[in-house]
């Protein structure tokens, strides 16, 4: 079987610094109650970016060094497109002159970017790409209901980017995804209305609505438990992992799976306090920040949980 290595990872973030303390003078909340219950002190948010224009800075960084013409696939994880059509992924394969790739988006919320890279793997394992980028992508800005304290303190904006690469030596260990429907109203963000010659709506902007607790719930119960299932799969030990890089939602989740597995809270990587939850866009951001304590050979696990309900985990060795 073909090997997969990563060989590239890059990020861009806006530039808007929204601390908790100015979310205060605009909403009944505070920065006490947001970094107790959640351990975010800030987010980063869109002035005059766009999906795009964020997926495309990551995407460059990710490909360094890459002639683009070599690049087979890109996938982009994403909720919040600057549009529908043409898809993101397609926009960053034109600015990028990545004129041979395959491009288009996937849906699953934050295990977008897990989800594209089981997608990106399996095609560089049975031969179909050689080169495979996997962004993750989001404005949530922009689908976020600024008068719902429950929602808005939570969620930022942001991109990066991982490139795969066929191997001889195999460095991504093993996946373990799943889906829940069942329980997907308790994290939803409608499309547009039905509007047809038969039927009439009144165009209602849609924003993320989110049972918070049920969302909480399903977290810290799956997340250990797709950890341990990768793990298996891997025929890797919990305590030759070096960093659990999980999708970075809330502190209070990320302290919990780590006392489940049984695991040094420093093992878990942390950035939410900067960007807050970014979606399908955490977990490839956090790699590339955690990247620089990394050493060749050590074995890391990724997971993402969220909207669908969706979840996934990947044992990579760096
Ligand atoms: N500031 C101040 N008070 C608030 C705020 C706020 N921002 N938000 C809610 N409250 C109040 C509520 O009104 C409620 O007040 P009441 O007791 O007078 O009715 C009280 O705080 C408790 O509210 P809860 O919603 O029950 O608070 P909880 O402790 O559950 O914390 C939170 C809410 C942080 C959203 C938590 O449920 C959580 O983290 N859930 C997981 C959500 C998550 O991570 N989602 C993303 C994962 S999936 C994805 O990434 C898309």
């Amino acid at each position: 079987m073909r090997g997969v290595k990563i060989v590239g990872t890059g990020m861009c973030m806006p530039k808007y610094i929204l601390t908790n303390e100015e979310l205060s003078s605009f909403i009944d909340t505070s920065d006490e109650w947001i970094a107790q219950r959640t351990g975010i002190r800030q987010r980063r948010i869109v002035t005059d970016e766009n999906t795009i224009d964020l997926s495309v800075k990551a995407a460059k960084e990710a490909t360094e060094g890459i002639d683009p013409l070599e690049i087979d696939l890109i996938i982009v994880g994403t909720v919040s497109p600057h549009q529908v059509i043409p898809s993101v992924a397609c926009s960053v394969q034109a600015q990028l002159g990545a004129t041979n790739a395959m491009a288009f988006d996937i849906s699953a919320a934050c295990s977008g970017f897990i989800y594209g890279s089981k997608i990106a793997v399996e095609a560089i394992r049975c031969g179909s790409a050689k080169k495979a980028l996997v962004i993750g992508a989001e404005v949530l800005s922009k689908v976020v209901d600024w008068s719902d304290r429950g929602t808005c303190i939570l969620f930022g904006d942001g991109a990066g980017a991982v490139l795969y690469e066929q191997t001889d030596v195999n460095k991504i260990l093993a996946f373990d995804v799943g889906s829940n429907g069942m329980l997907g109203q308790t994290l939803s963000l409608e499309n547009q209305a039905q509007n047809n010659p038969l039927i009439k709506n009144e165009y209602s902007p849609s924003f993320i609505k989110m049972d918070g607790r049920a969302v909480y719930r399903f977290a810290v119960n799956v997340v250990p438990i797709s950890i341990k299932k990768a793990l298996e799969k891997a025929q890797v030990n919990i305590d030759e992992i070096k960093l659990f890089v999980l999708h970075q939602a809330n502190e209070r989740i990320i302290s919990s799976v780590a006392k489940n597995l049984n695991v040094d809270l420093n093992l878990f990587f942390k950035n939410l306090d900067k960007y807050g939850n970014t979606s399908g866009a955490s977990i490839p951001i956090a790699l590339h920040e955690a990247k620089s304590n990394l050493k060749n050979g050590d074995k890391i696990v990724l997971t993402g949980f969220g909207g669908g309900l969706t979840w996934g985990s990947i044992v990579v060795q760096w």
